[in-house]
Order: structure tokens, then sequence, then C-alpha cells
């Protein structure tokens, strides 16, 4: 058994670690503009014109049972999908707000769609929820706010009342967590501090936001009440379930910044430089970090969240489905290196160019080729450990030798500790070759 231990949490992430990989999915009238999910507030977008976007939003083309097919086949387990991000839109019919999808071209609850399809498909189903909302009226300006620069903007804010928000919010909450069965995962997104010292919006008004502007204990409270079991991430500034590093990689297990415990951790990463859909953005990643991304956190103990930004018009564009489809391939036979897998055992050391995961039941050591060696892999400390080895993708027997390198040449590698599996010359048609290690 792995004898990683993680901080306890109130909700129920076993499924969840088990799981790895997720697929997040930001989705909403930003779609349309296509040029970053905080468009209205980086371009300072008003009301009149933002509303262009509700008139005329129609995802004729979505196709909820696709979208759940497609993170199926890429080995995703569950899925997080925004019901309502900072602009404000609803894509869920919701009873305290017009600002919802029913009122637009789109006619119909995107959400129930959603949750529909991926629970079908037997996926874990999760909710992202923006604490920040740029369209609600009673949420105070602040220095993230698309009003920020109006010469007016303290006249338009002063009489804005974060009680009144924060009771919509939980009225929203109850209706999400309400209407929709089981939900598995509640994705808050963000507390922030205030305005930089010396800053523009240091101006003795303006504030940031974090747990007691948005009430968070009673909001978090009401969820467990409704979903007892869910897995609730600490960006509404509560440590509950899920460490959420975003946009970067951790080099080590996350720990507790008070107590040094390990904790429960997801990573929240995109395909390209952006989570809303963004036609004329470029810097899509490669197969090669898209899979590395995956091992490169299961081998710290992580999840991996990798977000979709689907188009306006509701499906996953090309280079989508493409970047979803090299998981598909790699996934489809390697995924035993990734499911049920955590941080391998301290006493084994990742070679030069590889990286480790080990089976949460420790039988199984698992060994990514970032580089692929010439012949041979040499082990440090594994000798008489190992029972047998092969390939993960097609399951072909590697053979081994104990105590140094097979050749009679004087500086041949030895040790005694020493494991050294011979590997044929060239690199299977794989990105990265998975070495499967079944422990004595
Ligand atoms: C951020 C951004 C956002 C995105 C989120 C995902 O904090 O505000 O647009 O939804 O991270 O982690």
């Amino acid at each position: 058994m792995s004898s990683y231990v993680t901080r306890k949490t109130p909700g129920d992430t076993a499924w969840f670690t088990a799981s790895r990989f997720g697929m997040f999915i930001h989705w909403g009238l930003y779609a349309m503009p296509a040029r970053h999910e905080w468009v209205k507030t980086r371009e300072r977008i008003p009301e009149e014109k933002y509303d262009k976007y509700f008139k005329y939003f129609d995802p004729d083309l979505y196709d909820a049972k696709e979208w759940a097919k497609r993170a199926k086949a890429a080995g995703m387990k569950y899925a997080v999908m925004t019901t309502k991000h900072h602009e404000g839109f609803c894509m869920f019919d919701s009873a305290y707000t017009d600002y919802k999808c029913t009122n637009t071209p789109a006619g119909r609850d995107l959400i129930r769609e959603y949750v529909d399809a991926f629970r079908a498909e037997g996926l874990h189903v999760g909710f992202y929820y923006s604490l920040i909302d740029w369209h609600h009226p009673s949420f105070p300006i602040d220095q993230l706010h698309p009003r920020r620069d109006d010469k007016d903007a303290y006249e338009q804010s002063k009489d804005r009342d974060m009680k009144v928000y924060a009771q919509y919010m939980r009225d929203q909450v109850r209706e999400l967590l309400t209407n929709y069965g089981k939900i598995d995962v509640l994705w808050f997104d963000f507390s922030y501090g205030d305005p930089e010292k010396g800053s523009t919006y240091d101006n003795g008004w303006m504030k940031g936001k974090s747990k007691d502007a948005w009430e968070s204990e009673k909001l978090i409270a009401l969820a467990r009440e409704l979903q007892p079991g869910i897995i609730i991430d600490n960006r509404a500034g509560i440590d509950q379930d899920l460490w959420t590093p975003e946009q970067y990689q951790p080099l080590d297990w996350i720990r507790h910044k008070e107590t040094g415990e390990l904790v429960t951790w997801e990573a929240c990463q995109t395909f390209s430089g952006s989570w809303g859909y963004y036609r004329d953005e470029s810097t899509w990643k490669s197969p090669e970090m898209l899979i590395r991304m995956l091992i490169n956190t299961v081998s710290l103990g992580g999840n991996l969240l990798m977000n979709v930004g689907p188009t306006s018009r509701g499906y996953m564009d090309k280079r989508a489905v493409d970047a979803l489809g090299v998981y598909e391939n790699w996934m489809k036979y390697n995924s035993r290196s990734i499911y049920n897998c955590t941080m391998a055992e301290p006493e084994f050391a990742a070679p030069a160019d590889t990286r480790l995961t080990q089976s949460v039941d420790g039988k199984r050591l698992y060994v990514h080729l970032y580089a692929y060696p010439y012949a041979h892999l040499q082990l440090k400390g594994l000798a008489g450990k190992v029972d047998y080895a092969q390939f993960l993708h097609d399951g072909s027997e590697l053979k081994f030798t104990e105590g140094g390198v097979n050749h009679f040449s004087e500086g041949a590698a030895k040790g005694d500790d020493l494991l050294v599996i011979e590997l044929p010359p060239v690199k299977p048609d794989v990105v990265v070759p998975v070495i499967e290690l079944f422990l004595k």
C-alpha cells in the first residue's frame, strides 16, 4: 500500500484521487467575442455592448452527448463545467436572474444537458461557479471589474450591497445542488485581496473580496447540507477538499501551508493560453507536453483537470478535438499507470529523463520514458524487487538483469542494487512509452 497520507477533508475524495484525470469546460457568452473569457473586463465592455452576445447566443450545434463521449474516450473520469463565469451569465435555468441561457436563442438549460450526458457516460459531474460577477447590479465595483475606470465608478458602486449578492449566490448554489441530482464537485472561483498599494485602484473604496465578502461559511455549509459528499475547492477562501494550482506544474506534492501535511490537489491547465474559446490564440501545447503534464501530475500525487473551451455554436473545434485525441491514443494503452496510481514510494528513485508512478496497492511501478535511452535503462535500488517487466502499451516482455549491465567490456555499469532493463533500439510509436514493473 502507498505510504502517503493526505490531510483529511470534509468531502469524499476516494473516487477523485483514483480517477486522476478530468475535463474542465469553460463555456459562456465569451465564446462569441472569442478572445478570452475575461474579455468583458479586459476591454471594459459596457453592458449594452455585451448584451449583443446575449441577444445572439445560439449554440445550435451543442451536443452534450458528443462532449461526454469525447471526454470518456480521452480517459477523463469526471468533468467540471462553468455554470456561471465572471461575466455573470448563467448557463442554467435560474429563478433568480433573467441573465441566463434560457432567455437567449439557445432557449434551453445547457447545464441540464451536460449533466445528463456526462452522467450517462458514467462520468462524475462537477460545477464551476464564479464568485465574481461582472453583471450583477449588487456586486461592488473593484479593481477587476469592467467598470473600474469609469469616472463615476464610485457613484455607480456606492449603493451596491454585497450582502444582497451573497444571498444571490446562496440561492443559485441551492438551485444547482438541488435540481440536477448528485453533484460530485463544486468549484468556486475566486478570492482576491485589496488593490495593490499605490495603484490606480488603491482609492480607499475598492476592496478585494474573500471569504467574508462571499459569506463563504454559509455558502459552504449550504453546499454540504445539500450534497454531503461533494468535493469543494479552496477558492472561496476556506480550506476544503481541493488545492488548485492553475497554469503551472508543481514540482512537489503540495503541502498544507501551516501543518505541512500532504493535501489533495488538482492542477488545472489549458490546451492553449485561454480558458474560454479564443479563436486567434495559437500557443497550443504539443502532444508531448499534454501527456507529460498528466504524468508529472500523477507522479506527484495530483489530479489533472484539462480544459476545453467550446465554440459559441457549441462544438469543440478541431484543435481541441486533436488535443483530446492525443490523450485518447495514449490513455487507451497506458491508463494503468494513471488510474489508481500515485507518487512512487520514496525508496524508488527515477532515473534521468523518467517519471515514476506507482499503483496505490503498491504492487506495480511505472517508469515513463521522456527521452528514449539506448538499449538499457538502469534502475538503482530495484535489484531483487522486480518479478516481471513489460512495456505497458503492448504488454511485451522486457528482459532485465541484476547487478549491472550485461557486457564483458570494462566499464560497463555494475552495482549490487542495479536492475538493468534491456530495451529495443528504436522507441516504440508511443508519445511517452511506459515500462510496467510487477514488484515482488
Ligand atoms: C482563473 C480565471 C479564470 C478561470 C480559472 C480556472 O482564476 O479567472 O478565467 O476560470 O482561473 O482555474
